[in-house]
């Protein structure tokens, strides 16, 4: 292994696990969880004796272990699939079919969980649609599968978490029945990020940040995630979610807290989680006649996404022709305490934008005088932008004398990536299953803060759920122009990434 190849251990060791994977044949299983397993068995990251059990229906044994081949072959993103590397990782592989509604599926898991090095560890991941999390719970507390008397036993649900603060109580009900709170791991690929986890190392591990980091200093925050893809195949999901559940309520919204927390007390879980959820209570509700003010959404209409003629929303497969469903949205958001009283947060996402990328930009006050007035470009405000990705890392963007004879202000930009090529960046689906096997549940959302985020955006949802128009951006385009009233008054206007 190269230098790059190495992951560097966090010094503690995961116990040998089953890895239940609930959806195995699924896209999320090709796509994200399998690539990430095979490198992490191959880092040592999963114990050599785990054992990954696939549960799904209309499979053998032999047809799903061919997907998930194909799927490595697709998607590992270091490297060929050798046959030397599929043969050591597929002898970890187990298949129990069945149906997640019958009972004997669940009795048959049972049986094929093993005793790996003393212990019957089991973590279960529900890379299934929501609907099924009910029924995956009660079968698997009928089978005995709960109890954490042989091993620990770990759910990980996957979002959407719920399609309201009501349906979300109901699951949270519903899981709460079976597990304690401490065995349930509700994923957030977002918090998985190492540049999101940087926010974090960035505000707490240097002095200089935090006497600016408040309202005295800063201007409004924007919390973005832009993307150039469209629907691909998911319009059947995409048109009963919208943008504001797909990425607002849950992604952006974590980074939100991060970006707004106060220190915490520990590196704990649950001390970190004390602190996201004071600032999801502190959010100023939107009144139902503030919402056309403080919220806006879009739809794409075609247009040329990076060279190519796309078509627009209402033309995807499985998009009703007269759909309303938001693909873009944006909220102004208050955090009513008294570090951000007053500071505009402003979140905002849309598929086929003009350029994919996710950023927290937070923009500074303006100097309070202009002493080089006499001259051509006045200072700007300072603006320091967290590159989520891709290109991660952080830009500052700082005034300074233009060279020459006068004391005219040029815009200087100081950039420094996130990480060094040589240097191993994990995927966020690696830390957080690692996290998972090891018990640490810091990046994972608590019961709380998604009923909390939920109640947040629903009078926005509930607003938004009878409209029959919408108004459109061209794909591969900024062009929204309620934007522009959405940021009124945030110095600078809407920050488009570039
Ligand atoms: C998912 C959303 O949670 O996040 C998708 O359902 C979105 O619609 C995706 O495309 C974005 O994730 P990433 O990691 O590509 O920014």
């Amino acid at each position: 292994m190269s230098s790059k190849d190495n992951p560097s251990p966090r010094g503690e060791s995961t116990e040998p696990t089953n890895i239940v994977i609930f959806g195995a044949t699924g896209d999320l299983t090709k796509r994200k969880l399998m690539p990430a397993l095979i490198k992490m068995v191959e880092y040592g990251l999963v114990h050599p004796q785990s054992r990954i059990i696939g549960v799904a229906n209309n499979n053998t044994e032999a047809e799903w272990r061919d997907l998930v081949k194909a799927g490595l072959e697709k998607y590992l993103d270091d490297g060929a699939m050798s046959e030397a590397r599929w043969r050591s990782f597929s002898a970890m592989l187990k298949m129990v079919p069945g149906d997640l509604a019958d009972d004997d599926t669940y009795a048959r898991l049972a049986e094929s969980i093993e005793t790996l090095g003393g212990r019957k560890n089991a973590m279960f991941y529900c890379a299934i649609p929501p609907q099924w999390y009910p029924a995956v719970t009660r079968g698997l507390r009928q089978a005995g599968l709960i109890s954490e008397q042989e091993g620990f036993r770990r759910i990980v649900i996957e979002k959407p978490f719920g399609m309201n603060l009501q349906s979300a109580r109901e699951l949270n009900g519903e899981l709460q029945t079976a597990f304690d709170e401490s065995q349930i791991y509700r994923i957030d690929h977002y918090l998985g990020k190492e540049s999101v986890q940087n926010l974090l190392v960035y505000r707490f591990a240097n002095s200089i940040m935090e006497p600016l980091w408040n309202r005295n200093y800063i201007d409004h925050i924007q919390i973005s995630a832009a993307e150039t893809l469209g629907m691909e195949y998911r319009a059947k999901y995409y048109e009963n979610s919208g943008a504001l559940r797909d990425m607002i309520q849950s992604h952006l919204m974590q980074v939100m807290t991060l970006v707004a927390m106060e220190p915490p007390v520990e590196f704990t879980a649950n001390a970190v989680r004390d602190e996201k959820i004071k600032v999801l209570r502190a959010i100023r509700a939107i009144a139902p006649e503030d919402i056309e003010r403080m919220a806006v959404a879009a739809q794409y209409a075609s247009g040329v996404v990076e060279d190519e003629k796309v078509p627009a929303y209402v033309a995807e497969q499985d998009a009703s022709p007269d759909s309303a469903t938001e693909t873009f949205a944006a909220v102004r958001f208050y955090i009513d305490n008294w570090r951000w009283q007053g500071v505009p947060f402003i979140l905002w996402t849309g598929k086929r934008m003009k350029r994919r990328a996710s950023e927290v930009m937070i923009r500074f006050r303006v100097p309070p005088f202009n002493l080089f007035d006499s001259h051509a470009s006045p200072p700007k405000a300072n603006a320091l932008v967290f590159r989520l990705q891709p290109d991660e890392g952080i830009v500052l963007r700082m005034n300074a004398k233009m060279p020459g004879l006068t004391t005219d202000v040029q815009r200087m930009v100081m950039r420094a990536p996130y990480a060094r090529d040589d240097m191993y960046v994990p995927e966020a689906y690696e830390t957080l299953l690692q996290d998972v096997l090891l018990g640490d549940a810091t990046l994972f959302s608590r019961a709380d803060e998604v009923e909390e985020s939920w109640e947040i955006v629903e009078p926005i949802l509930e607003q938004w759920k009878d409209r029959f128009s919408i108004s459109r951006y061209r794909a591969g385009t900024w062009d929204v122009p309620e934007m522009d009233h959405l940021l009124e008054g945030c110095v600078g206007g809407w920050h488009k990434p570039t």
